[in-house]
């Protein structure tokens, strides 16, 4: 049987490029595949006059083909304008590795995925998302899907770890089922506020633990 990928997917895969976590990313994302179940985190460093990407690293906890778009995304994306890294499709990286066989699909929309999500938190903290569309509970039941549960492995809300959900006067009150004192809670509220906070319309975020 025919090795399913190019050659320069498996040196990819092998050898990634940009791979790690940059501590004070100016944007950051974690994404999640509702194809496979798999994450890929994105953390990007822009210059702020030139809206370039002076830097960019990736962390995946996905297959040989999402380590091998996220590290060729990084590429691609490294030294482009916002606007140009928003524009480079999961074809294009496919492409660009010399193809991909068509069940991995959606680990490169994965990783895209993750380059489009790290810049437009970018772009909330900086003021420039243009349309503000009110926040709702879905908005935020949305983003908390991209919290992970470190028990599981998956995101807090597929675990059911979250248990309510409230928003008013622009105050976001989250109740999750874990002991206040428990290992994860602090990383779990940390990650919760840096989904949340962005949101222009949220003031303030305050997290219950009621395990
Ligand atoms: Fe999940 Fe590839 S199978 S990212």
């Amino acid at each position: 049987m025919a090795f399913p990928y190019s050659e320069k997917v498996l040196e990819h895969f092998r050898h990634p490029r940009n791979v790690g976590k940059i501590e004070d990313a100016d944007g950051k994302s974690t994404e999640g595949s509702p194809a496979c179940g798999d994450m890929v985190a994105v953390y990007i460093k822009v210059d702020d006059e030139k809206k370039v990407i002076d830097d960019i690293k990736f962390e995946s906890y996905g297959c040989a083909s999402n380590i091998a778009t996220g590290s060729i995304i990084t590429e691609m994306a490294k030294g482009k304008t916002l606007g140009e890294a928003k524009k480079i499709t999961w074809k294009e990286a496919s492409e660009e590795l010399g193809g991909l066989p068509p069940v991995k699909a959606h680990c490169s929309v994965l990783a895209v995925e993750g380059l489009r999500s790290a810049i437009r938190d970018y772009e909330e903290r900086h003021g420039l998302i243009e349309e503000r569309v009110p926040t709702t509970v879905e908005i935020i039941t949305k983003r908390l899907r991209h919290v992970m549960n470190p028990l599981r492995g998956l995101d807090i809300v597929r675990t059911n770890l979250i248990k309510d959900i409230k928003f008013e006067d622009g105050v976001v009150t989250i109740v999750a089922d874990l002991p206040p004192d428990h290992q994860f809670a602090s990383v779990i509220k940390t990650d919760i506020a840096e989904k949340i906070e962005p949101l222009w319309d949220v003031h303030q975020v305050e997290v219950e633990f009621t395990g």
